[in-house]
């Protein structure tokens, strides 16, 4: 079975387009895990766009499945994560000016701020994950950091078309190869929808997928429980 992370940032969006309440992503990621979701998966940025300091610490009380805290190596986001516990961080690339995340760490380059962010949450007791690009060496790097997952940025995939298509699917193949080759946990994630996640999770020894803007658009239309139960029954059928 793959696992659904279910990433709520966007809901956390709306509500900070008005800086009110509503809608809130706590009440959102309750009702993603009826609809089957196995992860919450958050993002708390440098500027705080969407989640919240007061997100983090409500999701972190009451998710009863997988809480996933998506941060950068900086020490103020560090810190709240080596207090509140989630059950998994997350590492990741981030800069002020970008939409989204746009590409995996630079492991291989580390200056030792990915390493010195692993150690400290590996000592706090949280899983780690690195968010890196589908590079065999990357992959390679991230296993001497002895982290618990990598995740592969899925978004070049999810934007290519045609021949590129099967040139990003066969990258991301071959850095599963490796990372499962190395022990650890094989997770995905970035611009999977409805469409274009079959392949994805199809990969040999794909463990989890993370998915965020497209399950919360869907959830406009038809609630979130729903939305997630779609994403989730595409998942099953892959799996069967
Ligand atoms: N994984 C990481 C590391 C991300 O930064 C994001 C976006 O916040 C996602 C997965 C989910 O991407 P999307 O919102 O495109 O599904």
């Amino acid at each position: 079975m793959i696992e659904l992370g279910v990433n709520i940032d966007h809901v956390a969006t709306v509500r900070q387009a008005r800086r009110t309440y509503e809608p809130d992503p706590v009440i959102a990621a309750a009702l993603a895990e009826q609809g089957g979701a196995d992860g919450i998966t958050f993002h708390l940025r440098e500027d705080r766009r969407h989640i919240q300091d007061r997100d983090v610490e409500l999701l972190v009380q009451t998710v009863t499945v997988k809480t996933n805290f998506e941060l950068a190596c900086a020490a103020d986001v560090l810190s709240i994560a080596v207090r509140v516990k989630p059950d998994w961080a997350l590492l990741v690339p981030e800069s002020r000016e970008e939409v989204t995340t746009e590409g995996g760490l630079n492991v291989l380059g580390d200056d030792g701020r990915i390493a010195a962010a692993v150690d400290q949450l590996k000592a706090a007791g949280i899983l780690t994950s690195l968010f890196i690009d589908p590079d065999v060496n990357q992959v390679a790097a991230a296993a001497k950091l002895g982290v618990d997952a990598v995740e592969l940025h899925t978004g070049p995939y999810a934007l290519a078309k045609r021949e590129a298509f099967d040139v990003e699917l066969d990258r991301l193949r071959r850095a599963g190869e490796v990372a499962c080759a190395e022990g650890m946990r094989l997770h995905a994630g970035h611009g999977l929808n409805y469409t274009n996640v079959r392949p994805v999770a199809l990969i040999e020894g794909m463990i989890e997928l993370n998915i965020g803007h497209s399950i919360v658009s869907r959830a406009l239309m038809v609630g979130m429980r729903d939305a997630v139960a779609e994403m989730r029954r595409i998942l099953d059928v892959v799996a069967a």
